[in-house]
């Protein structure tokens, strides 16, 4: 185990502060082990996800909806090696490859104060007003950060619709299309990715999810910068932080991380970390399982790691990034409807506002819920929002 080596900003140096706040708001769910899924998706959803995922749509996504309940692994490794070629960015193609190498070099040498990287594999129609906020509260926090977003739908007309309010606003925003191999080259994905199209290896059920995983990995490997997940909504500058991951909790006698998630990566270029993280996808891939090489992933990793100089990363507390945990996320999108809970309100949103950097709204958990007015996430839209005229966060 490693200890907690990273900053908070400013009033956060108080460790009797951080300490008692987080036992307000995590306690009893900081031991929990259940994984968001195990609980409350049946398989059957699991299955009507998988296909809804692999609906791999570019611009036509609506005509692409192919029903496949097939569920062994040999029938899954058919329909996908039939489903390849539409897949696109799994091919390798020295022409694309170059082309998607200049392109990022050009989009990062516009001078970006931050680097930042997000993906989305799913249709464009998907991508809501909430997933939208992510990316205002990005810039507004770093109004000459640049974002890439990587993607096999956005990079479209209709993705560009979409981030249109952005760009025309002069924020600077690239989505941009993956191109696989290129990325994994010479890291320990290649093979796997090899596996993968030669049909030797299960994709397995989740296997957007796990390439959305391995692409945060490998393009920070390769180009270094900040990875967000789309529901990582962030409230202040992070361009300071350096090799850094966030833990989601920690263990109240020891007060040492329990476990780290991956929603927020910041790491610089080849660092050695990554490498680690990479290593272990290829080696432990099951596309099945979840939880198995997504979140708890970089939990293995950092807890195996040796004490090495070129192994030292930042392991920020929960508060950095985790203020609430997902068991309690919903918490924030209600409005407080009596004394008690006006008061927990408003001290989770002065914590928010002081300590944390981000806050990661956990959306496999909370992204059905309705936004109440009132409640804290409405509170925050308004100060990290820069289109807030239209304020229904649905
Ligand atoms: C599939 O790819 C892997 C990794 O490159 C290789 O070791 C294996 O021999 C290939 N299998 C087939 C059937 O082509
Ligand atoms: C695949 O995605 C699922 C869902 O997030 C995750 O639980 C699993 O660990 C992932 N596997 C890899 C290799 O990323
Ligand atoms: C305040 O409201 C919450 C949720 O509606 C309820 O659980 C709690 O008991 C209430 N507290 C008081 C003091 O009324």
């Amino acid at each position: 185990m490693v200890e907690f080596s990273g900053k908070l900003p400013k009033a956060s140096a108080s460790t009797i502060t951080i300490a008692a706040l987080f036992i307000t708001i995590c306690a009893g769910s900081i031991m929990s082990n259940v994984s968001i899924y195990s609980s409350a998706f049946s398989a059957h959803t699991r299955l009507g996800e998988f296909i809804r995922r692999l609906n791999l749509g570019t611009e036509d996504d609506e005509n692409l909806i192919i029903p496949v309940f097939k569920v062994t692994e040999a029938e899954r490794i058919e329909w996908f090696m039939k489903k390849l070629p539409r897949l696109g960015f799994l091919e390798a193609d020295t022409v694309a490859a170059e082309r998607f190498h200049a392109r990022i070099l050009e989009f990062f040498g516009e001078g970006c104060r931050g680097k930042f990287y997000m993906t989305w594999f799913s249709p464009v129609k998907y991508f809501r007003r909430r997933d939208f906020w992510a990316m205002e509260s990005l810039f507004k926090a770093h109004p000459d950060g640049c974002l890439l977003l990587i993607s096999n739908t956005m990079d479209s007309m209709r993705g560009y619709r979409v981030l249109n309010p952005l760009i025309q606003r002069g924020y600077k925003v690239l989505p941009i299309f993956p191109n696989l191999p290129f990325l994994v080259e010479n890291t320990p994905a290649e093979t796997w990715l090899e596996m993968m199209k030669n049909g030797t290896k299960d994709p397995g059920v989740h296997f957007l999810m796990n390439l959305s995983n391995l692409i945060r990995l490998a393009v920070l490997y390769k180009y270094g910068g900040i990875y967000l997940d789309t529901d990582v909504v962030l409230l202040k500058d992070v361009t300071g932080l350096r090799n850094t991951v966030g833990a989601q909790s920690v263990d109240p006698k020891t007060r040492k991380w329990s476990r780290l998630n991956g929603a927020v990566m910041i790491f610089d270029k080849g660092h050695p970390v990554l490498l680690k993280f990479l290593q272990e996808f290829a080696l432990t891939y099951n596309g099945n399982k979840w939880g198995h090489n997504g979140p708890y992933m970089v939990s293995r990793v950092v807890a195996r790691l040796e004490m090495r100089p070129d192994h030292e990363i930042n392991i920020v507390p929960p508060e950095a990034f985790y203020l609430v945990y997902w068991t309690r996320i919903e918490r924030l999108f209600a409005r407080p409807e009596n004394g008690t809970e006006r008061r927990w309100a408003e001290e989770v949103m002065g914590q928010l506002e002081r300590l944390s950097y981000g806050i990661h709204l956990w959306n496999k958990k909370s992204g059905m819920l309705r936004v109440e007015e009132g409640s804290i996430i409405s509170g925050l839209f308004y100060n990290h929002c820069i289109i807030c005229g239209k304020s229904q966060l649905v």
